[in-house]
């Protein structure tokens, strides 16, 4: 049975229909002091899946505990978490004495309550894989740049190809794998962030002159990388410059910045529901699953 939440809908009935699986829903009441209370269908199967986003992450943690638990007291004994965006995963390290490696000990809570984590372009940066935060070959990270990179394609007759750009050196694994789908070449530039808010985007050497320009990422939250990015893109002669990220955050008014400052269109995989979802990760998503 697929265990899924009422504002995840669309992806949890595409997952549902790919996996062929049972799909119900986890009901949710907010108190007013924002206590949560869920409640789960009670005769549920031995193998649950459960489809929780960690875009805002905090409440969601929540609920995860409260679910996974509550489907064990209910009966399953197989319960996999499928969380297309997996937050906390950008701070893997502490930068300061004191500071929380977050995304240890949430991967770790997550591989306390789950037999499986599957996830989508997780932002490991100074690790090489999930099993070494997540142990017990718990962590399933896919990718999604490659369907990212055939969707930007196919946006273009064939006698033009667009160029990828990465707006960091993180985004360099992105660029290449949608690069490798797709036939596109690509560069990446280099960023300095001196806070939430405060980047700046030093292009690489290469002329994007008359180009038809492509970001790609992992994710945007506040949309200012992606907006330095295509600054510098627009000022050094780029035709045009578009973005595609896997996970659309977008904050506020992100994707109406990036629109002023000359982005054109702006796509995403539904990983996150957005108004720019254009590619959906159900079928990769379900794939994963059978195999898991
Ligand atoms: C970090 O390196 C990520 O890949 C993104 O580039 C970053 O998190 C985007 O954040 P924002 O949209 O707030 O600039």
């Amino acid at each position: 049975m697929l265990l899924a939440f009422a504002d995840e809908e669309a992806l949890a009935r595409a997952l549902a229909r790919e996996l062929g699986m049972p799909l119900a829903w986890v009901a949710e009441h907010r108190f007013p002091d924002g206590e949560i209370k869920l409640t789960l269908p009670p005769a549920l199967p031995g193998r649950v899946v459960v489809l929780r986003g960690l875009q805002h992450p905090n409440d969601r943690l929540v609920e995860l505990l409260l679910t996974a638990r509550t489907a064990r007291e209910l009966g399953a004994q197989r319960i996999d978490l499928v969380s297309p965006y997996l937050a906390y995963m950008r701070q893997d390290m502490a930068f300061a004495p004191g500071e929380a490696v977050s995304q240890r000990v949430v991967a770790g809570f997550l591989g306390g309550l789950f037999d499986r984590v599957l996830t989508i372009d997780p932002h490991l940066h100074r690790i090489a894989s999930l099993d070494e935060v997540m142990p017990g070959s718990r962590g399933i990270a896919l990718g999604a740049a490659p369907l990212l990179g055939r969707w930007i394609a196919a946006q273009w007759p064939a006698t033009t190809r667009p160029l990828l750009v990465g707006p960091d050196e993180e985004s360099g694994q992105w660029v290449e794998q949608a690069g490798a789908a797709s036939g596109l070449s690509g560069l990446v530039c280099r960023k300095t962030r001196r806070g939430d808010r405060d980047v700046t985007v030093d292009l690489p050497a290469g002329s994007v002159a008359g180009r038809a320009v492509v970001l790609i990422d992992d994710l945007a939250s506040t949309g200012h990388t992606l907006e330095q990015a295509a600054r510098g893109l627009l000022e050094r002669g780029a035709a045009s410059v578009d973005a595609a990220v896997v996970h659309a955050l977008f904050q506020g008014d992100a994707v109406a910045r990036l629109q002023a400052c000359g982005v054109g269109r702006v796509w995403s995989t539904d990983s996150v529901p957005h108004p720019t979802n254009v590619v959906s990760v159900a079928p990769l998503l379900a794939q994963a699953l059978r195999e898991a």
